[in-house]
C-alpha cells in the first residue's frame, strides 16, 4: 500500500504518469465518472482549509465515489483527547483512502503507521504539502510546456510555508532549475532545506530580500502568504505580514511570459488588480488541483 507523505514518494517518472492522467481526466471527464463507484474518501482536517479539502472531495465525487470526514479538530474526537493513531485505525474500517491535514509536523506519517488504507498528507504544520506540489508541477508543466530550464522565484514566508518546502524538494530533481529565494531575513528557508537539499545537491540559488530587483530574471514567481498561525507572537506577524505586495507596477518589471503562482489563500501579498494580468495563473492553478487529486486517488486505489 502506498502513502503520500512527502513529494519524494513519487519518482519523476511516476509524477509524469500522474500528470498525464490528470490531463486525460481534464479532457475526458466522462471516462472517469464511475471509476470510484462504491469507494469512500475520508478527509480528516485538524486545520482550516478551503481548496485542499474541497478539491479532494470534489475529486472523489467526480470519480463517482463518496466522501466523509471532519473539517476541524473541534468537531472530531481529537477534542476529547483521541490520538491520530487511534482515529486512523477506526477510519480504516469506514473508508478506502484518506487525506489528513494536521498542525503537527509528522502527524500524517504517524497515521500511516497505523493505517489500513492509503494516507495522503494534505499539509502537516510548517513541514510538507505534497499534493499542493503536484498541483504546482502540473500547473508549470501545462502552462510552460515543461519543468526545466527556468528561474523560479519563491517569495514571502519561506520559513513556515510548507508549500515552498515541498516544491523545492520536488523541483531540484528537474534539470537546470535556478532558485531566487525572496524573503525578509526572519522568514528565510529553514537550514535543513538550504543545507541538505539545495547545497547538498549543488543547486544554484540565491537568497535576496528585494522583490523588484529579482523580477526581471524570473520565469515563475511563486508568491506565498505570511503564515500567521505559525508565529509565536502577534507583533512579529504584524511587522512581517505586508513584507511583499505584488502589484501592477512590479508586474511591469517581469518577463512577458512569467507565470505568477500562489497556492492560495491570498491575503495582501498580491493586489487584486494583478488578477487581470494574463500572467496571473493562481486561479487556473487551483483548477489543476482537482485533476491531479483525481489522478492521485485513482493511482493510490489502483484503479488508474
Ligand atoms: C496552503 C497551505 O495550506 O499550506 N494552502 C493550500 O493548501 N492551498 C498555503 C497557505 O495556507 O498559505
Amino acid at each position: 500500500m502506498k502513502h503520500v507523505l512527502s513529494p519524494l514518494d513519487f519518482s519523476t517518472d511516476e509524477l509524469d504518469r500522474l500528470m498525464d492522467l490528470a490531463c486525460d481526466i481534464e479532457k475526458n471527464p466522462q471516462k472517469y465518472a464511475k471509476k470510484c463507484e462504491g469507494k469512500q474518501l475520508a478527509t480528516l482536517f485538524y486545520e482550516p482549509s478551503t481548496r485542499t479539502r474541497l478539491s479532494f472531495e470534489s475529486a472523489m465525487l467526480s470519480l463517482g465515489g463518496s466522501v466523509l470526514g471532519f473539517s476541524s479538530a473541534d468537531s472530531s474526537s481529537a477534542a476529547k483527547g483521541e490520538s491520530v493513531s487511534d482515529t486512523i485505525r477506526v477510519i480504516s474500517c469506514y473508508a478506502d483512502i484518506c487525506a489528513i491535514r494536521h498542525p503537527k509536523e509528522g502527524a500524517p506519517l504517524v497515521a500511516s503507521l497505523r493505517s489500513g488504507i492509503p494516507v495522503i498528507n494534505a499539509g502537516d504544520g510548517g513541514h510538507q504539502h505534497p499534493t499542493q506540489t503536484m498541483t504546482d508541477l502540473l500547473s508549470i508543466r501545462s502552462l510552460k510546456g515543461s519543468i526545466c530550464h527556468m528561474t523560479v522565484g519563491l517569495c514571502g514566508d519561506l520559513k513556515f510555508g510548507r508549500t515552498v518546502h515541498s516544491l523545492i524538494h520536488a523541483l531540484v530533481r528537474y534539470p537546470d532549475i535556478h532558485f531566487v529565494l525572496i524573503s525578509p531575513k526572519e522568514l528565510q528557508i529553514p537550514d535543513y532545506i538550504r543545507e541538505d537539499v539545495l547545497k547538498a545537491r549543488g543547486i544554484p540559488f540565491e537568497e535576496v530580500t528585494d522583490l523588484e530587483d529579482a523580477m526581471p530574471k524570473l520565469d515563475i514567481l511563486y508568491m506565498t502568504r505570511v503564515q500567521k498561525e505559525r508565529f509565536f507572537n502577534e507583533e512579529e506577524y504584524i511587522r512581517m505580514k505586508d513584507c511583499y505586495i505584488l502589484d501592477v507596477e512590479k508586474m511591469k518589471l517581469a518577463k512577458q511570459d512569467m507565470l505568477v503562482l500562489h497556492p492560495l489563500p491570498r491575503v495582501n501579498e498580491i493586489s487584486v488588480e494583478v488578477d487581470e494580468d494574463p500572467r496571473a495563473a493562481y486561479f487556473k492553478q487551483a483548477r489543476y488541483g482537482k485533476y491531479i487529486r483525481m489522478a492521485l486517488i485513482l493511482t493510490l486505489l489502483e484503479l488508474a
